[in-house]
């Protein structure tokens, strides 16, 4: 078997998105629609997405579009057709007819469903076509989610369904776990489960939205839409169908019931046209007054929208469950009241829905974005702690069995449902040896692992201590989390700049400047293998290691203009010294200098590897691979094969023509500023760039060494985060993770 040709039938959100992940994959692949124009439209909108669909904008046309009526001799030549056209059987079936006449023998068909069941899918088919049909269910965006669902039963050709979720895990970088044909799965039938409850106990507990997403989201380790934002984002309306099929297929007694009543509110939302995000707004809205954009949030008693509140719930930025459910106030109850619903309804579902009771944490890990599934709470929590918390909680069999063993290390294996050697699995089996506030250290084989491990993996003085300390042996950077790194910690740094400290920012960046320069010299080998995040201090982490082993999804970029300082952990100079390499740069010496002061002046970023490459960012001998289970492996990898004829980078010398290069980016300010693309700060912030690529107070005969240039930037941070106007753009962007211009 091989798949070289894929046909899509329905252009929606859905078939779009997998159309684009197989073009992703350089697999061709055609999408089919009712019309020409429709699946012509949806290409386009693939190719203008934002996050993009596509890492390659330019593979675009291995898209090719079509429609189910002059073109469906097409899917004679597929080896694997997928239909994603709207929820409605008949469509459906009388599709499925069409398709077992067109299609070759020995093809796939998949539906990608989220929630017909798979016999009731097939039950028209012919013995032929059931052994060869399956349930994909992809999770949205397809590109961006890393779950995928594979529904199959008996009936199915085991070896085919095999290898189409070895395909998916390899080629399409997908998390595959292969479910019974239960409703919704695994990742519905627990998150929406989980997103019911959070809804429903924050109506009976007299929460605002606000404060029902504040506690659902960060604290319990679950993206910070919480429940009310993501039901915006999903669809109201959608959510509201995907219920009335659960209550259709789950039997009364199943306690899904209790949650998916029709709610009043969210009836009256859905029929005035406020269905979230896509409509006039959901429980949250925008609104304008005096011109100015507010966020608005909804009051569950009344339905009155008015100025949404921020809510202080006065919690650590690590995840502690015990501490959250054992608050002796409303958010503690409502938290304890919703994972412990949680937790009971997923281990009621063992073994019957599935005996893997891991599959369901990883399924709310990559179709959710949960830090932690509802196991993996339990175990953090303890059984005898969450038995014995509340004396009516009613145990179901899974909850007696481990309670009476008094097995508080019942979790055994994590990710099961792939034979990769993952991170994840890996950190069960290593040893940990610093364990410091800001990162974990491991000693696996004959390597080191730094993971850190704050919120959004910000960078601080700790992490970088552990980094140093790590360079002692070959070493793999790599992240669990959603992000490699979203920067240096800023509220580190605003705390001091809050006590105009600046000796200790100081003592900082030279530690951070010092670390990245460790990774570069030590003997041993550095790799860097990043997903999600690797912006500001993350790529300056990133890019002074020997080689990049990088996931396909991963933002690069120096975004620190945007907060009103330049990077000073070595990431100017590095960049400089990249273009400094280049045929143009050996002919004019300040082509380097001005073309970093443009990447960097305007907080330039990359959505992919391949839009990494052109900005240098990323260079030919960093790989780049689609799936993130794989990162670990191959990172590991390269250091077998790099290992015995690595030998430390020679240091830099840098020539720099001073204020000659100077007074060309002095005129490009100026152009902007009377284009009014720049304003006051921009300015000071910009010169404060110029003066450190172009050396400072230098000429193009003199030398200038790598410590020279951290000097440099070390100089201009300290310099900028002196400012007020500095100060005011970090608060800003910390209150909103948005940039202020002005
Ligand atoms: P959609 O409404 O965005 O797109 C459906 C597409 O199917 C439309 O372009 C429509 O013109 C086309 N279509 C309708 N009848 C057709 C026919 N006979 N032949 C060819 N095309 C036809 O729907 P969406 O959201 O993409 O959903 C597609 C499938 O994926 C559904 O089964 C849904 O349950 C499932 N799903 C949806 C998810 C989501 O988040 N939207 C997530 C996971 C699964």
């Amino acid at each position: 078997m091989n798949i070289k040709n894929v046909v899509v039938i329905g252009s929606g959100t859905m078939g779009s998105g997998i159309a684009a992940q197989l073009c992703n994959a350089n697999v061709p692949v055609t999408l089919l629609d009712l019309k020409t124009e429709i699946s012509e439209k949806a290409k386009k909108k693939i190719f203008e997405s934002r996050p993009p669909l596509l890492i390659d904008k330019s593979k675009i046309d291995n898209i090719n579009v079509g429609n189910i009526e002059d073109n469906f001799d097409l899917v004679g030549e597929a080896d694997w057709i997928v239909e994603a056209v709207v929820e409605r059987i008949d469509i459906k079936h009388s599709l499925y007819d069409k398709i077992s006449k067109a299609r070759k023998s020995n093809s796939i068909i998949s539906s990608n469903t989220s929630t017909i069941p798979l016999k009731v899918l097939s039950e028209k088919m012919s013995p032929e076509d059931k052994k060869d049909f399956c349930i994909t269910h992809f999770f949205n965006p397809v590109r961006y989610m890393g779950l995928l669902e594979i529904v199959s039963e008996e009936v199915n050709d085991a070896k085919k369904i095999n290898f189409l979720k070895i395909f998916c895990e390899e080629n399409l970088g997908k998390g595959v776990i292969i479910c019974k044909d239960t409703p919704g799965f695994l990742g519905n039938r627990v998150g929406v489960y989980a997103m019911q409850v959070a809804m429903t106990e924050a109506i009976k507990m007299n929460l605002s939205i606000e404060e029902a997403d504040a506690i659902f989201g960060r604290p319990m380790g679950i993206p910070k839409t919480g429940v009310f934002g993501l039901y915006d984002l999903i669809g109201i309306d959608l959510m509201a169908d995907v219920l009335k099929s659960f209550l259709k297929e789950l039997p009364s007694s199943d306690v899904f019931h209790e949650v998916a009543q029709e709610i009043p509110l969210v009836k009256s939302l859905i029929q005035n046209g406020y269905t979230g995000r896509k409509g006039k707004g959901g429980f949250y809205r925008m609104n304008k007054h005096d011109g100015k954009k507010i966020l608005e949030a909804i009051n569950l008693k009344n339905n009155q929208y008015s100025q949404s509140k921020k809510i202080e719930l006065d919690i650590d930025e690590k995840i502690n469950l015990k501490d959250l459910v054992s608050r002796n106030d409303k958010y503690g109850n409502y938290a304890w009241s919703v994972i412990s619903k949680i937790i009971l309804y997923a281990s009621s579902l063992i073994p019957n829905v599935t005996k893997d009771y891991n599959n369901i944490d990883e399924a709310m890990r990559l179709g959710f974005n949960w830090a932690k599934g509802p196991f993996e709470m339990l175990q953090e929590l303890g059984i005898k702690f969450f038995v014995e918390k509340d004396n009516n909680l009613k145990m179901n069999n899974f909850i007696k069995k481990i309670y009476n063993e008094k097995n508080d290390n019942f979790y055994g294996q994590r990710q099961i449902y792939t034979n990769l050697e993952t991170l994840g699995k890996v950190k069960q089996l290593a040893k940990v040896k610093n364990d410091n506030k800001s990162a974990l250290t491991y000693t696996y084989k004959n390597y080191k692992i730094v993971e850190f491990n704050t919120k959004a993996n910000t960078l601080d003085y700790d992490s970088m201590d552990a980094l140093k300390k790590a360079s002692d042996q070959n070493l793999i950077i790599i992240n669990e989390g959603m992000q490699f790194s979203a920067g240096v910690n800023l509220n580190y740094v605003m705390d001091f700049a809050k006590e105009k400290n600046w000796k200790a920012i100081e003592k900082f960046i030279h530690h951070f400047q010092m670390t990245c320069k460790k990774l570069k010299y030590s003997d041993n080998l550095v790799v860097t293998a990043p997903s999600g995040l690797a912006l500001g201090g993350g790529f300056e982490v990133m890019v002074q290691s020997d080689y990049v082993v990088s996931h396909t999804n991963i933002v690069t970029g120096l975004v620190e203009t945007l907060v009103g300082l330049i990077p000073a952990g070595g990431g100017t100079k590095q960049m400089l010294w990249r273009w400094m390499q280049t045929q143009e740069a050996k002919q004019d010496p300040d082509f380097a200098p001005q073309k970093v002061f443009d990447i960097i002046g305007y907080g330039k970023t990359a959505s992919s590897p391949v839009e990494a490459m052109p900005f240098k960012f990323m260079l030919d001998k960093d790989k780049s691979i689609m799936n993130r289970n794989k990162l670990l492996s191959v990172a590991e990898n390269l250091i077998n094969e790099k290992k015995n004829s690595y030998s430390p980078p020679k240091e830099p010398i840098f020539k720099l023509s001073g204020n000659q290069v100077r007074d060309k980016m002095y005129l490009t300010l100026e152009k902007l500023f009377k284009e009014k693309k720049i304003f006051d700060h921009g300015i000071e912030v910009a010169k404060q760039l110029a003066f450190v690529l172009s050396g400072g107070n230098t000429n193009i005969n003199k030398e200038l060494s790598e410590d020279d240039m951290y000097a440099l930037e070390l100089e201009a941070f300290i310099k900028l985060i002196q400012m007020e106007k500095t100060q005011e753009r970090i608060k800003y962007t910390l209150a909103t993770g948005k940039p202020l211009v002005n």
